[in-house]
């Protein structure tokens, strides 16, 4: 179970027209449980609310946690409640920092492409592989200069020379070119991407040209579309410990039918992003909806996030 922490909201600033940043602090001035680079907290808003935010600053730091906030329009309301209703001192319930987007820091080259928010948990691995002394390239896209978060915070941070800065509504020639950039890999070089959809699936489609699976890391901030289908069908899961079979139905969750038989798993995010209710896999085949686990685990299916994925098969078996 995730410890529960309550914080101060230190300050707020906003970033640009629509990213407005948090800095929290243990509401007791306690140091905070430290984080490693590309980590996310919990952020509780209220009953059944709670949103997965990455924390953005120096993982050597313990006195704060730092998170950068899209307001997005057609989400689920936690993003305009934390920019329209939390102040400054506000208190807020969060959990101890996770990490489904850890940095391997034995790599010989890193490279950072981020889009628009996705830069958060980039900047805390930039900080980090600064504090280590490992070489690395940033790159971050973004419509328009004059409206991107952070900006003038990496411009003035020990990594300035290391960030390349790309503009949709500027001259073609700075555009990124991912091609260019990801048509050369060697053993030991890594790549990690966070950003919109559209963002991810280039840089990811163009990576996979030549780089190995396993040097490719991404972070999804909204389910992608593969969650939803129309030809979802029932199906049986039976929990090993104890033998008893669970039905399925074609529209609810693994997660919502074991509830409804009194088996209670953590659950977070519901939406396959933060890896908070994996579940190893006995028997059957799971059909995975998420985008938390990588390619490889997906094709080993001895593991599923209960709260999106469905199964292949008749029947799943899930080490409970
Ligand atoms: S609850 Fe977040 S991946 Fe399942």
């Amino acid at each position: 179970m995730t410890n529960l922490i309550k914080v101060v909201i230190r300050h707020k600033k906003r970033e640009s027209d629509t990213i407005m940043s948090y800095e929290l602090r243990d509401a007791d001035e306690r140091p905070l449980p430290a984080f490693t680079a590309g980590s996310h907290i919990d952020v509780h808003l209220g009953k059944d609310l709670i949103r997965q935010y990455s924390l953005l600053n120096n993982p050597a730091e313990t006195h704060r946690y730092v998170l950068g906030v899209l307001r997005e329009e057609t989400g689920r309301g936690g993003s305009k409640h934390l920019h329209d209703h939390l102040q400054e001192g506000d208190i807020l319930t969060i959990s101890s920092p996770r990490n489904a987007f850890s940095l391997d820091e034995t790599a010989s080259k890193t490279l950072l492409l981020a889009g628009g928010i996705g830069v958060t948990p980039l900047l805390s691995m930039a900080e980090r592989l600064t504090h280590i002394g490992a070489q690395f390239e940033m790159h971050y896209c973004a419509r328009t200069r004059s409206n991107t978060a952070f900006l003038e915070m990496m411009a003035s941070a020990p990594y300035a020379q290391t960030v390349n800065t790309h503009f949709d509504d500027e001259a073609t020639e700075q555009l990124l070119n991912i091609p260019g950039l990801l048509e050369h890999f060697e053993p030991g070089m890594h790549l990690y991407v966070c950003g919109p959809q559209g963002f991810m699936d280039a840089v990811i489609e163009e990576a996979q040209k030549n780089w190995p699976e396993e040097a490719i890391h991404r972070e999804y901030f909204t389910p992608t579309p593969h969650q939803v289908s129309d030809g979802d069908r029932a199906f049986q899961v039976k929990i090993a410990s104890t033998g008893e079979i669970i039905e399925v139905a074609a529209d609810e969750s693994i997660a919502a039918a074991l509830k409804r038989q009194g088996i209670h798993l953590p659950l977070s995010c519901e939406q396959g992003i933060c890896g908070t209710c994996i579940t190893a896999v006995l028997g059957g085949i799971p059909d995975h909806r998420d985008d938390i686990l990588s390619d490889e685990e997906r094709a080993a299916n001895d593991l599923i996030t209960p709260c999106c994925s469905r199964s292949k098969s008749d029947l799943l078996i899930l080490d409970l």
